[in-house]
């Protein structure tokens, strides 16, 4: 464990679960570089080429060529293909291009949002798609497909990314510990209207019903996603943890493990 002090990139750190994991931060004493599309210290559009390697530019000049923690947060609902190439993509890059700067870290770890969405009716050509690194084709694909089947194919993509990631020499033996923490519903900007609209609450509870019976508060998304971004962290790495108050134990049953 280190006592020094750690610096972080948080992307959509002006919003919902970027926002609190940003602050977390903060109150524990972390330096925080925040990533945004008008907002923070880097004003990006992690949806474009240029935006991702804008970002990667800035990033490595204000961190000073060094990051403790990088936690990949940005993302969109009901965009169409720009839900691929921000919730997928843009994810990918922020991870590829600033992996270097993990590497001096003494204690580097990367937090990835995904989503308890997806694992149901997995879109398999668009997540594979999404696999290959072709932003282009798997933007075509996209056409004409359902908002939702594209979004879970974004963060089923990026967990499966995340998992083989994690466990390739350049992740895994230089102690770069890399998670995914694939929350339930939250109440957040994303999903606005699932909460000010009564009959599609309704209608999402009943897709996906909550053991818990209740949604979640961004700050308890973030409390897991320091952990997993922190020195006390040391061990963990590849997992894809559901904070989805028991949704997917509900949905996939005992036998998944
Ligand atoms: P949010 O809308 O409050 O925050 C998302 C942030 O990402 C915003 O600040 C937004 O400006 C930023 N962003 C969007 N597009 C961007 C781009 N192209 N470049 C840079 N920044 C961009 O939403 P929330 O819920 O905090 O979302 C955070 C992550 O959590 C997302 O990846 C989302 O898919 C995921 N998630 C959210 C759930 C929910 O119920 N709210 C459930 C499961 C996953």
């Amino acid at each position: 464990m280190t006592c020094e002090r750690r610096t972080a990139l948080v992307t959509g750190a002006a919003s919902g679960i970027g926002l609190a994991i940003a602050r977390g931060l903060r109150a524990a004493g972390s330096r925080v570089i925040g990533v945004d599309l008008r907002a923070g210290e880097i004003a990006a559009d992690l949806g474009s080429e240029a935006g991702r390697t804008e970002m990667a530019a800035q990033a490595e000049t204000l961190s000073g060529s060094r990051l403790d923690a990088v936690f990949a947060c940005a993302g969109i609902l009901g965009g169409g293909a720009n839900t691929l190439s921000v919730n997928y993509f843009g994810a990918v890059a922020t991870l590829l291009l600033l992996r270097p700067l993990l590497e001096v870290s003494p204690a580097p770890r990367a937090v990835v949002i995904g989503s308890v969405a997806g694992y149901n009716k997995p879109d398999e050509p668009l997540i594979g798609a999404c696999l290959t690194g072709d932003e282009t084709r798997a933007r075509t694909m996209a056409a004409g497909r359902d908002e939702l089947n594209i979004y879970s194919a974004a963060k089923t993509g990026l967990a499966r990314f995340c998992r083989a990631q994690a466990i390739r020499p350049e992740w895994a033996e230089r102690g770069i510990l890399l998670n995914v923490v694939a929350p339930g519903l939250v109440q957040t900007g994303l999903n606005r209207e699932t909460f000010t609209d009564p009959k599609r609450r309704a209608a999402v509870a009943a897709m996906m019903p909550c053991p818990l019976r209740r949604h979640a508060q961004p700050e308890e998304i973030a409390s897991l996603a320091l952990y997993l971004g922190s020195p006390e962290n040391s061990f963990v790495t590849g997992q894809v943890i559901y904070a989805d108050g028991g949704q997917e134990a509900l949905q996939r049953g005992a036998e998944m493990i």
